[in-house]
């Protein structure tokens, strides 16, 4: 349409409307987090959701450093720029700093209508199917094509996704994981953490509530070493015992090429998209967190991966069943 000015006007462009906002803020706090911690503060403001740390959910025993509360907030990130792309809006995102915010991580802004492409609407659908997935898997390994399309996804956000085949460098790593879960388990800050978050009668809406941790199915002594408490009903444990057993899970982990705040946000994105690929396809996948919660421990799962890229998340991978959803806070609006 022709201004008076003899400019062309641009169509007035309809920015997401309540629902679309609410949907927003639903999908970034449908992210994963440590212990259920939801360590962020969402909200809706200056025409884009913002995502900032939330310091009081920060796990002092677990996560000292906060490296884990920024993986979640990436992910958070993840979950609603690609919910932007669904509801057909371009998604400008941008990542810290702020100046003025050390806990600003990052802002996702709807812009012009612009269609999203298959995959954008593929991930943001799994977006709220995506749970842990913690029971044992079946050992049908991985077709190579899903293989590619997981370290495609880390490689959107500039992460590499090292898919752990070798088998003494899956000896060495399990070795670190049972290391690092009995140093966690002598704890008694870590203990006393975990006894807030898991299976803790007083909590809702986060952590884990007493019914949901006695659904975890029982610990083993390899890639699922953390107890929830968990008697899993008897119906699920014969399921367990009926199924082929887990031994060789996939295992994958999510490294970045610096370890800066920058570089955990990121990382955290780029995990989510591996997740949410991995619940597109049908896969189960779970965390495994300890060898990379110990500090010195992490410095020699780096070693152990070659010395050059930072490892930032273990993810165990397979073909699962479905599972319970956990809770989540009111967002904060
Ligand atoms: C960085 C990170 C580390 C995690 N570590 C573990 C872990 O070691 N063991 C585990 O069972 N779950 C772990 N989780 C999964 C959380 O417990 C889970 O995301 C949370 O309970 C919310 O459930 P959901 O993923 O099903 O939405 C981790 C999640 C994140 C993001």
């Amino acid at each position: 349409m022709a201004r008076p000015d003899g400019e062309t006007a641009t169509p007035p462009r309809r920015g997401p409307d309540d629902a679309e906002i609410a949907e927003l803020l639903r999908a970034g706090a449908s992210a994963p987090s440590s212990h259920n911690s939801q360590p962020w503060r969402l909200r809706w403001h200056d025409d884009a959701v913002e995502v900032h740390g939330d310091p009081g959910r920060r796990l002092e025993a677990a996560d000292p450093d906060g490296r884990e509360l920024r993986i979640a907030c990436g992910a958070a990130i993840a979950n609603v720029r690609l919910t932007v792309r669904a509801q057909g809006r371009r998604a400008h995102a941008q990542l810290l700093p702020d100046r003025d915010d050390p806990w600003f991580y990052g802002r996702v802004r709807p812009g012009a209508p612009w269609p999203p492409a298959g995959w954008e609407v593929e991930l943001a659908r799994a977006v709220r199917r995506r749970h842990t997935d913690r029971h044992p898997f079946s050992d049908r390994p991985l077709p190579a094509a899903l293989r590619n399309q997981l370290v495609r996804a880390a490689w959107r956000e500039s992460c590499r996704l090292v898919i752990v085949d070798d088998r003494p460098l899956r000896r060495g790593l399990l070795a670190l994981t049972a290391e690092a879960h009995h140093q966690q388990q002598s704890d008694p800050a870590f203990r006393a953490e975990w006894a807030r978050w898991i299976g803790s009668g007083e909590r809702a809406g986060d952590g884990l509530s007493p019914e949901l941790a006695r659904l975890a199915p029982r610990p083993d002594d390899a890639w699922r070493p953390r107890d929830f408490g968990g008697a899993a009903p008897q119906h699920e444990r014969e399921l367990d015992a009926e199924g082929p057993g887990e031994h060789e899970p996939t295992i994958a982990v999510v490294t970045s090429f610096d370890d800066g705040a920058l570089a955990q946000v990121r990382a955290g994105l780029a995990m989510q998209q591996v997740l949410l690929t991995a619940t597109a396809r049908g896969l189960g996948a779970s965390f495994v967190a300890p060898p990379l919660e110990v500090a010195a421990i992490r410095v020699r799962v780096r070693a152990l991966l070659g010395g050059v890229l930072w490892p930032q998340v273990v993810l165990r991978l397979g073909w699962g069943r479905p599972v319970h959803p956990t809770p989540r806070r009111p967002v904060d609006g």
